[in-house]
């Protein structure tokens, strides 16, 4: 999550991230030789039992982190999700007050374990059940933990604990076990996608050698013999910031391509038409390139930021981010089509991230990543019509359907549109009959207001339906206030 890294502002970047993005190229290099290509050709579904598994229940959660001013309390947290049908949660940090609140809710989450924290973890089993006691065990079972995500980029982010990251994963594993939840909760580690060397194209790239031996061989090892995921955090943004002019835009806003503007791998021929997916492929051949097939990935990170230093990060806009995370949501959950390397496993995703964090330090962008601002007003409206209710639950612009002002209509008019609304409208209108709550005050426009409003919720909002013959108007504003 340490992405002001990688904002090519004045300082130097330090990390491989910068280093591995400028070698990328997309249009993709010239066909090459690579002893990969045979391996590529076989697009076969090797490992396809856990992919289609992982296919059947592909999701988009969100992060949830706690750099904001005046959080919410954790149990209005937890009703905002429920009325944005949120079902997947990744808790940067392990808030007891949220993981509480979660209780009864059905809610996955997926339990971030904070770098600082994985020297003690990773030394001492001891430590590591008293971790799972007092952040899963005190909350089980209703409060429905899926995932541990151990630290976070520590290969890259974090070197100096990395020595002890696959102890802490194995300790936290073997916690879980002995409290027989090791099925249940799956243990993994989200890595940056900058220890993937060449990406582009996917066909070529490979873990970088350093790591693999040391850390990713182990690791995948025991994700294999544990079915858990490979966590990546990915961000096309990246790649489009540090490429510009070579990666196009809409590439990586998941934009329709005319067909002759794919990317086309030129091993595999398979055809790119956005960033995410190529980026996905990527890290499913670096690591068939360690002969592991069966471990799926999963990306614990990923979005786009709505604002920035507009020298700086140009393409860091609303707009921008609204067509990413939509493209997003419809990409992973409505088209379903996996990716080109894997059709039948489509990769669930992560938002990062759900709230601005407006206390994170770096560049103007590091604090704008969120899909609302902490009080929960939307940052933009998400274009996500078909995707259940997903996300699209947006109460701070909410409309509703009034009665015009006294100017513009008269009482008969009124009336003549509620006895529509409340009959041949069908308009929910028990509500204002005498005795009920709303019927007070008992005038035809306060009941002609309610009518109306019913009958246009009840149309989804659908255009033409808040006019009564001239005798109603949207509203922003809550009639019932
Ligand atoms: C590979 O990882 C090592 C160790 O983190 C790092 O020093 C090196 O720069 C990386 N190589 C590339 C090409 O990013
Ligand atoms: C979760 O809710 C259930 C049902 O209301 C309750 O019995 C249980 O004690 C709660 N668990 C925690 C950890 O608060
Ligand atoms: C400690 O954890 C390791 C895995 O990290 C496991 O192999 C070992 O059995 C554990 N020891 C005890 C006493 O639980
Ligand atoms: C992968 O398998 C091939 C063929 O069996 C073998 O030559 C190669 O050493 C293996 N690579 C790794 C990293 O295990
Ligand atoms: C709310 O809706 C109004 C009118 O459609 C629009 O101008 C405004 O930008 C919207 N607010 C957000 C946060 O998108
Ligand atoms: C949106 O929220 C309202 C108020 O809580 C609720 O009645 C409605 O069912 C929600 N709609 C969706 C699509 O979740």
């Amino acid at each position: 999550m340490d992405k002001s890294m990688a904002m090519g502002n004045s300082q130097p970047p330090k990390s491989p991230l910068l280093f591995l993005l400028l070698n990328l190229a997309f249009p993709f290099f010239t066909p090459s030789s690579s002893a990969f290509a045979s391996a590529a050709a076989a697009t076969a579904p090797v490992g396809s039992v856990g992919a289609d598994a992982a296919a059947a229940g592909s999701f988009v959660g969100v992060n949830i982190g706690t750099d904001v001013s005046n959080l919410l309390p954790p149990a209005d947290i937890v009703a905002f999700l429920r009325l944005q049908r949120i079902t997947n949660v990744r808790l940067l940090e392990p808030d007891p007050g949220l993981l509480a609140a979660l209780n009864g809710t059905g809610i996955r989450v997926c339990l971030g374990v904070p770098n600082n924290q994985l020297l003690a973890l990773g030394s001492s089993n001891a430590t590591a059940a008293a971790w799972i006691a007092r952040y899963v065990l005190a909350f089980h079972p209703g409060t429905n933990v899926v995932l541990l995500s151990v630290g976070d980029e520590v290969l890259t982010s974090a070197p100096s604990s990395a020595p002890m990251l696959l102890s802490a994963v194995l300790n936290l594993h073997s916690a879980l076990a002995a409290a027989g939840l090791d099925g249940q909760v799956k243990v993994s580690t989200p890595l940056s996608f900058s220890v993937i060397l060449d990406p582009f194209p996917p066909s070529q790239a490979y873990f970088n050698q350093t790591l693999a031996t040391a850390y990713m061989l182990p690791l995948l090892g025991f994700l294999s013999q544990t079915a858990a995921p490979l966590m990546l955090n990915l961000y096309p943004y990246y790649v489009l910031m540090l490429n510009r002019g070579v990666v196009p835009l809409d590439n990586a806003l998941f934009k329709p391509l005319p067909p002759a503007k794919e990317e086309v791998d030129p091993n595999t021929l398979l055809h790119y038409t956005n960033v995410f997916d190529a980026m996905v492929d990527a890290a499913y051949f670096s690591m068939r390139n360690l002969n592991v097939t069966s471990v799926p990935v999963l990306v614990t990170e990923t979005g786009w930021p709505h604002g920035g230093d507009p020298r700086q990060e140009p393409h860091a806009t609303r707009d921008n981010a609204d067509a990413y995370n939509s493209n997003l949501i419809r990409h992973v959950l409505l088209e379903r089509a996996g990716t080109p390397l894997r059709p039948y496993s489509t990769p669930s995703a992560y938002i990062y991230e759900l709230f601005d964090e407006d206390l994170r330090p770096g560049p103007p962008s590091e604090a704008r990543w969120g899909l609302f601002y902490g009080n929960t007003t939307p940052v933009y409206l998400l274009h996500v019509a078909g995707s259940g209710g997903f996300l699209a639950n947006d109460t701070a612009n909410r409309t509703y359907c009034v009665a015009a002002p006294a100017g513009e209509v008269d009482v008969r008019g009124l009336q003549a549109a509620l006895d529509w609304a409340c009959g041949p409208g069908k308009a929910d209108c028990s509500g204002i009959q005498p005795g009920e709550a709303c019927y007070e005050p008992n005038n035809v426009r306060t009941h002609a207001s309610y009518a109306f409003d019913s009958y246009y919720q009840r149309q989804g909002g659908a255009p033409g339906s808040c006019y009564f013959q001239g005798a109603a108007m949207v509203t922003t504003t809550d009639p019932s206030e």
